[in-house]
């Protein structure tokens, strides 16, 4: 295993491109099995997961290939419509797979989707959204079986939870409906980016979808759909923590190729703490400072804070001049990188699914241990404002979700070397 060695206290300064979109492409890929035919997925980045997606479409029997950040993929030949437990284990969102998947054969075998170290991932709204298209659905010895005997069949689906709406809930309930017999109204309906980037590849394939962009989606099923051709929209997440990137070093980071406008509830917060924020139509530029203020956040579903960015602003608040509350409406454990942050110096207490984070002067290198692919994020945050050496091992977590992570930062002024873990 590799680990990353951070040399703290440089200043990050300068210009990158954001990436493809991880959680646009995952889902994207997963729909256009829909069909038989080739698919052109543009601005797709090479990351571990979307790797893994391919795996399994190709062991579904689908022809991929990937050159130059595009994906062709020819779905005509997949025969299969199981999703084994080794595969599911490593990517949870291969989940993306059940509604496609039911779309096109009428059944599906997916392995149960095991938890992680954000917390338990149940997909109750999956099911239930799915069975209210008409869909049997079994839990057999960690297995979904799923299968319809006549047809799929619109259906009004109320998909909240009680943790609110549902990404992947909301992308398997649309694709399914896309080919259901009559009309379909999704009601709490994820609204993020990434769902309206899936819609509207699913209108390029034929769909008649409505509301994209709303908590109300309405979809009249059409008879067939065909392949399509589609650029994937910028990746917020990385956008996000490369600007913060800037701030906790207090640089002048510009993030281009972005879309600022998916990033209102961070950008204001952001804001709010005193660092200077210019955006334009596709680029976001922050002028760090050298204390910032604390902030209060809590996660919500778009377009409120993302909680793909909560472990990497609680690494920036950890240096802020006073005490910030964050709060996880999501994924309420999801606070796994306080204890290393602490490792590093900060002064974070956990309260349930609040994390109280008293901002101290300064971080200290130490040696410390990525979990999940965000909050590894937020490790190596800090350690390029810690003084001296840091260490973060385990870092495999961090190429399932950022491309050349460590050579963006060093391109930025960073000095992070990548060498074998003997520990
Ligand atoms: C997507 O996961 C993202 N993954 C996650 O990003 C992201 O954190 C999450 O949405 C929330 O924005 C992809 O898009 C591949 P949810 P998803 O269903 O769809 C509960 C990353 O780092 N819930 O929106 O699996 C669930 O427990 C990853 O890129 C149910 O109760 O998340 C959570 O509390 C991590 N029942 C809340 O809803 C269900 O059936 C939101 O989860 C499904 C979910």
């Amino acid at each position: 295993m590799d680990k990353f060695v951070i040399e703290g206290g440089k200043i990050l300064n300068g210009s990158i491109p954001a990436s493809g979109a991880k959680n646009s492409v995952l889902p994207i890929l997963a729909a256009s099995i829909m069909t038989r035919g080739t698919s052109v997925i543009r601005n797709v980045p090479d990351l571990q997961d979307v790797r893994t997606m391919m795996r399994i479409l190709e062991y579904l029997g689908a022809k991929i290939t990937f050159k130059n950040g595009t994906i062709e993929i020819d779905s005509s030949d997949i025969n299969r419509c199981d999703a084994p437990y080794e595969f599911v284990k490593t990517m949870r969102a291969s989940i993306a797979l059940l509604g496609p998947l039911i779309a096109r054969f009428g059944k599906a075998q997916f392995s149960l989707p095991g938890g992680c170290v954000i917390g338990p991932r149940p997909i109750d709204l999956h099911i239930k959204g799915l069975q209210k298209l008409g869909v049997d659905i079994n839990i057999e010895d960690g297995y979904v079986i799923a299968s319809v005997k006549s047809g799929l069949k619109g259906n009004y689906v109320f998909l909240g939870g009680s943790f609110g709406s549902s990404v992947l809930a909301t992308a398997n309930v649309m694709c399914a409906a896309t080919v259901a017999k009559g009309t379909t109204v999704i009601e709490f309906a994820a609204c993020e980016p990434e769902i309206v980037d899936l819609a509207n590849f699913l209108v390029k394939m034929g769909a008649k979808i409505t509301g994209i962009g709303s908590p109300c989606l309405t979809i009249c099923g059409v008879k067939k759909l065909s392949p399509a051709e589609h650029k994937i929209i910028p990746d917020r997440i990385e956008t996000g923590t490369f600007l913060l990137a800037g701030a906790i070093t207090r640089g002048n980071v510009t993030v281009e190729k972005c879309q600022p406008l998916h990033l209102g509830a961070f950008l204001e917060r952001l804001g709010e703490t005193g660092v200077s924020i210019k955006s334009g139509r596709n680029f976001i530029a922050i002028s760090g400072i050298s204390r910032w203020k604390p902030v209060d956040v809590v996660t919500l579903a778009y377009p409120g804070f993302p909680t793909d960015l909560q472990a990497q602003m609680m690494a920036f608040l950890s240096l802020a001049d006073g005490v910030s509350v964050i709060t996880e409406k999501i994924f309420p454990e999801r606070f796994i990188h306080a204890g290393e942050l602490n490792r590093l110096g900060a002064s974070i207490q956990l309260d349930g699914s609040r994390a109280i984070v008293r901002g101290v002067k300064k971080l200290l290198g130490a040696r410390v241990m990525a979990s999940d692919l965000r909050a590894s994020a937020a490790l190596v945050l800090a350690g390029l404002a810690a003084e001296g050496i840091t260490e973060v091992s385990r870092i495999y977590h961090l190429f399932r979700g950022y491309h050349k992570f460590e050579e963006k930062l060093n391109y930025l002024g960073a000095k992070i070397t990548r060498q074998k873990d003997t520990t």
